[in-house]
């Protein structure tokens, strides 16, 4: 088998645990559920799930607003649910990695607490507090992610704290080697535990301007933006200080065996790349945002891999994203067949593929009435299409009015337009989505080449996307129809003779191709091409 560490070749599968499966009828799911799923998860065919926090948390912004760092919510259940949870993972050989939220803690953490209860308070600077402005307003023009200005006066001591995101989500003083010390013990505990890594929220956030500068203006702004996007994020993140802090992480994960960091970031591809850290001593995966923002056109995402795989640090290992639950679903994105070549071309590119739970059933985002919104954000800035509460409704595991989710309501509701989008309709139909990803993900794992081998873009035109996946001799050619229209595709004279292996579409297997090759509307095709008599340097 192979060589490869866990993190390159597995996929990874990220549960938002309130949503996966419900075990006490409360309508939120929890550790209890996800264990009841982990066969589902094996089935599937994923090497790793990332779990959405599941720590103490008011869930002002639903558990991304921390308390304690080192317990569970009793929402999810407790710790000794999850140290069933832990074993059974292992047991069947998945990989569990947790969210860190290292930016910002709850104003209900101790830390906060003491922070805030005096100026003198010896964790006063744990936290980012700052005088009024002259005029008595906020000290920068710095605004908060969910709208508003990121801070907030308090009235008792005389000064603001900064926030990133909600008031309730006061931002750390990472400046404070303190905050670091502590805040690293904090993995330990979970390393300790035997958790296989952690994904870590908004890690470009971590570092603000030593001089608090204002932002500047955002001149590309434009009305119907949220309020965040009237200002260039300069000052208040990706500040270069902060790799040093990635570097640190890394370093204490590294006390441990076959640990891994993934960063949350949105930045561009060149500033994304810096996150590798100096002679990769950063993350193992800066997350690869590119697909969850591109206009679904094949030219562009042809160029956009090209591009992503250009830029890389020599030895930095790829990654792609298809879906979280910040963004709309996929299925929601490009409509049901186009899914179906999204999860061919997730599964097929170099890098380790990360999947959002439902995306493998196709789940759209489902329509949330006014009255049920649960998103801190969609409550701040209300009516604009910000709101994530869409993409995180229930599972649907079984025919039923709460499909199998809950015996109770669902926090939010469930999609009831399509009753038959089911795990348990749909592993039973070979030509589900859900199968689809599942052939995809055992060929990954069966094919050395798919999951580790090169990339070597191919030359297409129109609405079609091609690339080669090569490990010594074995070599694979990726060919997808990115619209509705038919598309004929002539591949060079290296190219042919092969026989495709999977269409996403048709039962084409075995199918020989010779000098053109020709795709349906919506089709993706993975083809075995001859091997190469290819001397192994
Ligand atoms: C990250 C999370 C998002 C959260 C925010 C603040 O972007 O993915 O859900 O609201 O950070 O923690
Ligand atoms: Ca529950």
């Amino acid at each position: 088998m192979s060589g490869a560490v866990w993190w390159k070749s597995g996929t990874i599968y990220q549960i938002y645990p309130r949503s996966f499966q419900d075990s006490n009828g409360d309508g939120i799911g929890d550790l209890q559920g996800i264990r009841r799923r982990l066969p589902y998860l094996d089935w599937l065919g994923v090497d790793a799930i990332w779990l959405s926090p599941i720590f103490p948390s008011p869930m002002a912004d639903f558990g991304y607003d921390v308390a304690d760092y080192c317990g569970v919510d009793p929402i999810f259940g407790s710790m000794a649910d999850f140290d069933a949870l832990i074993g059974d993972a292992r047991a069947s050989g998945l990989k569990l990695i947790l969210d860190f939220v290292p930016n910002h803690t709850s104003d209900q953490h101790a830390w906060f607490r003491e922070s805030r209860s005096s100026r003198e308070n010896a964790k006063r600077d744990w936290y980012i507090w700052r005088d009024p402005a002259p005029d008595g307003g906020p000290p920068n023009n710095w605004i908060s992610n969910f709208g508003g200005p990121a801070w907030t006066f308090d009235e008792a001591t005389g000064q603001y704290y900064h926030h990133a995101f909600l008031k309730d989500q006061p931002d750390l003083n990472w400046r404070n080697p303190e905050v670091r010390a502590a805040m690293y013990d904090t993995l330990r505990f979970w390393l300790d535990k035997g958790v296989d890594g952690f994904r870590v929220d908004v890690i470009w956030h971590l570092i603000k301007d030593a001089n608090f500068r204002d932002n500047p203006p955002n001149p590309a702004y434009e009305e119907g933006q949220p309020d965040i996007a009237r200002l260039l994020q300069v000052h208040s993140c990706d500040q270069p200080e902060v790799h040093d802090v990635v570097a640190e992480m890394r370093s204490v994960l590294e006390e441990y065996e076959d640990r891994v960091l993934i960063g949350e970031i949105y930045l561009p591809i060149e500033r994304l790349m810096a996150y590798y850290g100096e002679d990769l001593r950063g993350a193992h995966l800066p997350f690869n945002f590119q697909l969850l923002q591109a206009a679904w056109d094949a030219r562009h995402i042809d160029g956009l891999v090209r591009e992503y795989e250009a830029a890389l640090p020599d030895g930095g290992w790829p990654n792609w994203v298809l879906g979280n639950h910040d963004r709309q679903r996929i299925a929601g994105r490009v409509g049901p067949d186009q899914a179906r070549v999204a999860a061919m071309l997730l599964l097929t590119l170099r890098g380790t593929p990360t999947l959002y739970y439902g995306d493998e059933i196709g789940l759209p985002d489902v329509p949330i009435a006014e009255h049920e919104v649960q998103d801190p954000w969609e409550k701040n800035e209300p009516g604009l299409g910000f709101g994530r509460d869409p993409m995180r409704t229930p599972m649907q595991w079984e025919p039923g009015e709460t499909f199998g989710f809950t015996t109770g309501k669902p926090w939010l509701p469930v999609d009831r337009r399509e009753p038959s989008r089911t795990v348990e309709t749909m592993r039973e139909d070979p030509h589900s989505i859900l199968s689809l990803y599942r052939r995809l993900i055992d060929m990954r794992r069966s094919h050395e080449a798919l999951s580790q081998g090169d990339y070597e873009a191919v030359e297409a035109e129109g609405g079609l996307i091609a690339y080669r996946r090569v490990l010594g001799g074995e070599r694979f050619l990726v060919v997808l129809n990115l619209e509705a229209e038919p598309h004929i595709f002539d591949p060079a004279p290296a190219d042919r003779g092969g026989r495709i292996l999977l269409s996403c579409r048709a039962e084409r297997q075995g199918e020989e191709v010779g000098k053109t090759l020709e795709l349906e509307g919506h089709e993706g095709l993975i083809v075995a091409l001859p091997a190469h008599r290819h001397i192994r340097p």
